[in-house]
């Protein structure tokens, strides 16, 4: 709690971690050199980078030359599917145009948008066939349903490990051990690649047990700087680089290193590596605490997702009669700071995909409020959280809540 305000939006961003910051602050003054360059200045640059490279490769555990730095998320996630779908029109086009194949990727419907708009724009300009796996009422896709749809020309699946507004788990250790058993078949073997943005914080990151070839993640979800991320690309993955230019991170991801993002990123791998188990386990018992208290106390409603296949840290929930945006505005307005759904799409007012994929009608996808904690998040805070919650939402109720339901009554 800062200035009596209380944040609960640690899944759209984290503060950066005070030792993160001073660990961070050298490389934007004395310690400027650009990476790349051969003198003194730049090898400093380069010896951070270096060791920032060092912690993620043991966090992930992997080598550090599989470990590629991005600006975040959204970047890893465009150079994994699109690396990975240049690389193989790079070869494609030397075959015989009989031989030729359209490339199939499979997805699900509730991805981050930086995957589903990828996806969705690359089928569009018809350079694959896409499949996208539902999702049920629980929030987590079936098994059967991937296997179902691999096809002969599958060259790559996408599933993402943590949704980001509902917080459900995805099998993906499972996934990994099914694809490793149907790629001992194939001559042309699937990439499997996961955006794990929301699941760093809490979940196993081995890629190893994960059995995932490539992964995405970013630093300002785990305390670290804006800006900057990473996709982990299996040592022999065949994925070519999507923006041209030098020849930085293994020839991967052309630009100038951002040094001081990257000593960020290294150093809150290194302090979440620290306490990872201790926060997880503090985090879930405070997510328990709110679930259970607003759903005995608060009347109509819901918890969307899964109860146990969640996140420790995300709690989202439907509210009958009451539009989302103004539970969260009026919460705004007594310091308190929630989401709608992701912080992206927030600013639209269409009902969230991901509510809607799970089998919400619209008036529940628009009556939601989604809750994340983080390693600051108190009980007194959720104390205080729910006594507002109930004030606001009976005020909304009483406002809205006829005009809502006859509105809604008429779209039907
Ligand atoms: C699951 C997921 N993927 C991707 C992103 C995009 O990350 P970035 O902000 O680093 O681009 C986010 C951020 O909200 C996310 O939650």
């Amino acid at each position: 709690m800062k200035n009596n305000k209380i944040y609960l939006d640690y899944a759209a961003t984290t503060p950066v971690d005070a030792e993160v910051l001073k660990t961070m602050l050298p490389y934007f003054s004395e310690e400027f050199g650009n990476a790349s360059s051969l003198h003194s200045f730049g090898r400093n640059s380069a010896d951070a980078v270096f060791n920032a490279r060092l912690n993620l490769a043991h966090f992930f555990k992997c080598t550090g030359e599989e470990i590629v730095f991005t600006s975040g998320a959204t970047e890893s996630n465009n150079l994994a599917i699109k690396g990975v779908l240049r690389a193989y029109n790079k070869n494609n086009k030397k075959l015989p145009a009989d031989e030729r194949k359209k490339p199939h990727i499979i997805t699900t419907v509730f991805e981050h948008s930086c995957v589903l708009k990828t996806c969705q724009k690359l089928e569009k300009e018809k350079k694959i066939d896409l499949t996208y796996l539902p999702v049920y009422s629980d929030g987590v896709i079936k098994i059967a349903d991937l296997e179902k749809a691999i096809r002969e020309n599958t060259l790559l699946i996408s599933i993402m490990y943590v949704n980001n507004e509902i917080g459900t788990v995805q099998p993906i250790s499972q996934i990994g051990k099914l694809l490793a058993h149907i790629n001992e078949q194939r001559e042309e073997k699937i990439i499997f690649h996961t955006d794990a943005t929301q699941a760093v914080a809490y979940f196993d990151t081995n890629v190893k047990r994960l059995g995932v070839d490539l992964l995405s993640m970013s630093a300002h979800k785990i305390y670290g700087p804006k800006g900057v991320g990473m996709l982990y690309v299996k040592k022999g993955t065949k994925i070519t680089q999507i923006q041209d230019g030098g020849a930085q991170e293994f020839a991967l991801r052309a630009g100038t290193l951002n040094s001081a993002g990257i000593v960020g990123l290294g150093k809150a791998i290194e302090v979440l590596e620290k306490n990872k188990k201790k926060e997880t386990k503090k985090i879930k018992e405070l997510r328990d605490y709110l679930i259970n208290k607003i759903l005995k106390e608060v009347s109509n409603v819901r918890l969307n997702g899964s109860r146990s296949k969640r996140s420790p840290n995300n709690i989202n929930l439907s509210f009958s009669d009451v539009e989302g945006e103004s539970l969260l505005l009026y919460l705004d307005a007594g310091n308190i700071a929630a989401s709608t759904g992701s912080a992206c799409s927030s600013g639209s007012l269409n009902p969230s995909h991901v509510l809607l994929a799970l089998g919400l009608k619209p008036e529940q996808a628009h009556g939601s409020l989604r809750i994340s904690l983080g390693k600051y998040t108190t009980k007194k805070e959720l104390i205080i959280f729910i006594a507002k919650l109930k004030k606001v939402l009976e005020k909304l109720r009483k406002v809205s809540g006829e005009i809502l339901k006859e509105y809604y009554s008429k779209k039907k």
